[in-house]
């Protein structure tokens, strides 16, 4: 055996062990953070449970694209003018759902059932296969941010403009379209977090991403029942 034989030999092995290690860092489990893109620019929507708006939503005013009693779900219409709210929540009523709620415009699922699309979803591998109903978007955690303040929502409709822009939702793709009807529509309380509850102006652009459960912070969004039913008791003076 001479020094380049050996050389040779020693090369090889590196390369194996480096191409393996590679290979072997595929996501694992529950934890997708390495495949989520952050979308930065895009102009956000008011959008709220119960709003008439069916140019940008299509199932609005009563549904959301997965739930046909939306309104019901949260217990009220969650109207965004300052009378009818207390701090982050409706005044009229309790709300039974997150206030902090989002749209964007990609379903995992049409009215034949679960798109062929849904399968590039990052976290694809909790589809069940024999499962056509339950949309594995809904209710995911999305963070959004401006330049100042960051917000968490939870993705409960489908919108504004359309269903199926998977490129956008899922890939760096930020498509014209989605500047002229906005890119993403965000709830009341949401909104009136990142400071744009009055009137988002034409300018007010916002950042987003999908974010892991467990990596979002505690705030104003981690809803808890109990919390608010005191909150409104005080707010009430009952
Ligand atoms: C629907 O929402 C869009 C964007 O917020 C707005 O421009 C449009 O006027 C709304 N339509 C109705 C009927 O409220
Ligand atoms: C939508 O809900 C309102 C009350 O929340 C109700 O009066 C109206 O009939 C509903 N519309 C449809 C189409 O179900
Ligand atoms: C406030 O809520 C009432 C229903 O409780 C509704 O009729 C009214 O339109 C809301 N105000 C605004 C400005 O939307």
């Amino acid at each position: 055996m001479n020094k380049e034989y050996i050389f040779q030999q020693f090369l090889f092995l590196i390369l194996l062990v480096f191409t393996s290690s590679v290979i072997s860092l595929k996501p694992c489990g529950h934890e997708h953070f390495l495949s989520f893109v952050t979308h930065f620019n895009i102009k956000p929507v008011l959008h709220y449970i119960g709003e008439n708006n069916n140019t940008n939503f299509e199932k609005s005013p009563n549904a959301s694209s997965w739930d046909p009693n939306w309104i019901e779900s949260m217990g009220g219409i969650d109207y965004p003018d300052s009378q009818n709210r207390s701090g982050f929540f409706p005044i009229k009523f309790m709300p039974r759902q997150n206030v902090f709620y989002c749209a964007l415009p990609y379903n995992d699922l049409d009215q034949w059932g679960r798109k062929i699309s849904s399968i590039h979803i990052p976290w694809a591998d909790e589809i069940d296969l024999n499962d056509h109903r339950d949309s594995i978007i809904q209710h995911r955690w999305i963070r959004v941010a401006t330049h100042e303040v960051e917000g968490y929502c939870q993705l409960e409709d489908v919108g504004p403009g359309g269903s199926d822009d998977f490129d956008y939702v899922f890939g760096p793709a930020h498509a014209i379209p989605e500047y002229e009807h906005g890119g993403i529509g965000i709830s009341p309380a949401l909104a009136q977090v990142l400071g744009m509850l009055n009137h988002i102006k034409s300018r007010d652009m916002v950042m987003w991403s999908f974010v892991d459960e467990h990596h979002v912070p505690n705030g104003p969004w981690i809803f808890k029942k109990e919390k608010k039913e005191k909150l409104l008791r005080t707010k009430r003076k009952y």
